[in-house]
């Protein structure tokens, strides 16, 4: 359907052209919020399936927008290291200080908790901004993981956040060749490069064999250069701790993300991290009610996580096909079941879907079809294996 994918591109686009970012859904009260940022990703996509250079000329300047808005000012964090070394990550932060529209009466009714006006316009920024993160809500992004008052989200240099934009750079950098432009392309590999350093350097935790969230001071200022401090990685376990992995799928001509050595050491991390289920890998080991905590697991984390080990050598292939296995497995169970694909899985319970959080789940549903018709295509239906439960 590489129309139908190319029209969806095209219409991000749009908004991306329209309000300097893409929105976190086409929705008028969605413009001074934004998302995970994978637009570059399904550029590549497109052009690797339909090599259309066209298309990529249409949509290229446009990804350098996006890539700007990403490294703004009010998302832009400078981090010296213990070498005095000074790198750039990026955190979210929605332009937004009210309750969200499509939950008024929940965040009203959290924030009069909060007494001055001050508080709750923070909260309502901090509540927006963890939306925009896809990951509404998780103990990832609280102090205090039972107080949804101590959401802090634009305090946290977020691992998967950073992933992205390195990918983004990377991408970039690929179709900058693809258009002739030689200099931008040099430019955003260079960029990808010195993102390559700061995750490995702020985010990377050699004892624990993971890349962890990093948390800036409570008084942060963002505008000034934070020193780091080991004490500041959030070594609480979550998937998005694995994301990098995902960076292995894609080689550019100078790196690997990871080579073999580091990712084996990173898979151990990870069978030993408490994540891996019966029914696929859970958000994170702390059961909040929140619906990206435990017991859900979500089709991207599976997709990112997978695709990543499936390119980062033989051990590490198995592992994921193990984990695809589980995720095909419970999503037919579930759909036997009910009838239906679901938006989260609890990972504990092969056939059930998940829980929690503040609305009622709509069956359907396009990441875990997208991300079950990847895996069976990537290994195929699990052979010689039971199917049900
Ligand atoms: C970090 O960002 C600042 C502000 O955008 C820029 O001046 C500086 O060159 C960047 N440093 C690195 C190491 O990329
Ligand atoms: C949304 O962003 C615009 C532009 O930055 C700003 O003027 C407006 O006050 C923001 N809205 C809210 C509710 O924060
Ligand atoms: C965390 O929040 C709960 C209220 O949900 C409160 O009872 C508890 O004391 C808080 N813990 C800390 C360490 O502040
Ligand atoms: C851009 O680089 C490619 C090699 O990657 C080279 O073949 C091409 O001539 C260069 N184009 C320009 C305009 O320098
Ligand atoms: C890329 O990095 C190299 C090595 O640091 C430098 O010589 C070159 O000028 C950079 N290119 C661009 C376009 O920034
Ligand atoms: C998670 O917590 C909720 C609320 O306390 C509870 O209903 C549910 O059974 C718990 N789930 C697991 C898997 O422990």
């Amino acid at each position: 359907m590489y129309d139908t994918a190319k029209t969806i591109v095209l219409n991000l686009v749009y908004l991306l052209e329209k309000y300097g970012f893409v929105p976190n859904g086409a929705r008028s009260y969605y413009t001074n919020r934004s998302q995970p940022p994978l637009l570059s990703s399904m550029v590549l996509e497109i052009y690797r399936a339909t090599g259309d250079v066209e298309f990529v000329r249409t949509v290229f300047h446009s990804l350098l927008k996006e890539h700007s808005f990403w490294m703004s000012e009010i998302h832009n964090v400078a981090i010296a290291d213990n070498h005095g070394r000074v790198h750039n990550l990026s955190r979210y932060q929605a332009r937004w200080n009210k309750p969200r529209p499509e939950s008024a009466t929940i965040d009203e009714e959290l924030a009069s908790k909060l007494n001055s006006m001050a508080a709750k316009e923070k909260l309502y920024c901090e509540i927006a901004s963890t939306a925009e993160s896809g990951w509404d809500f998780s103990s990832r992004w609280m102090r205090n993981s039972t107080d949804m008052t101590t959401l802090a989200t634009t305090y946290i240099i977020p691992v998967d956040l950073n992933t992205f934009l390195f990918k983004m750079e990377l991408d970039i950098g690929a179709l900058a060749k693809v258009v002739g432009d030689n200099a931008t392309s040099e430019f955003f590999l260079n960029a990808s490069k010195a993102r390559h350093i700061a995750i490995d350097s702020i985010l990377w935790n050699s004892e624990m064999e993971q890349w962890l969230d990093y948390w800036l001071p409570g008084d942060a200022d963002c505008q000034e250069v934070h020193e780091w401090k080991p004490n500041s990685q959030n070594r609480n376990i979550f998937a998005s701790n694995f994301v990098p992995l995902w960076l292995n799928a894609y080689h550019s001509e100078f790196v690997r993300f990871a080579d073999e050595a580091k990712s084996n050491r990173v898979m151990a991390s990870l069978k030993a991290s408490g994540l891996l289920h019966a029914a696929g890998i859970a958000t994170s080991l702390t059961n909040t009610s929140q619906q990206w905590d435990f017991p859900n697991g979500w089709a991207p984390l599976q997709h990112l996580i997978a695709e990543g080990l499936l390119h980062s050598g033989s051990e590490a292939k198995k592992l994921a096909e193990d984990i695809a296995t589980r995720w095909v497995r419970t999503n037919y169970a579930a759909y036997k079941a009910t009838g239906a694909m679901h938006e989260k899985y609890d990972v504990e319970a092969c056939g059930e879907s998940g829980g929690g959080g503040e609305y009622k789940p709509q069956t359907g549903f396009g990441w875990s079809n997208g991300v079950v018709l990847s895996f069976l295509e990537e290994f195929g239906w699990p052979e010689g294996k039971e199917i049900a439960c």
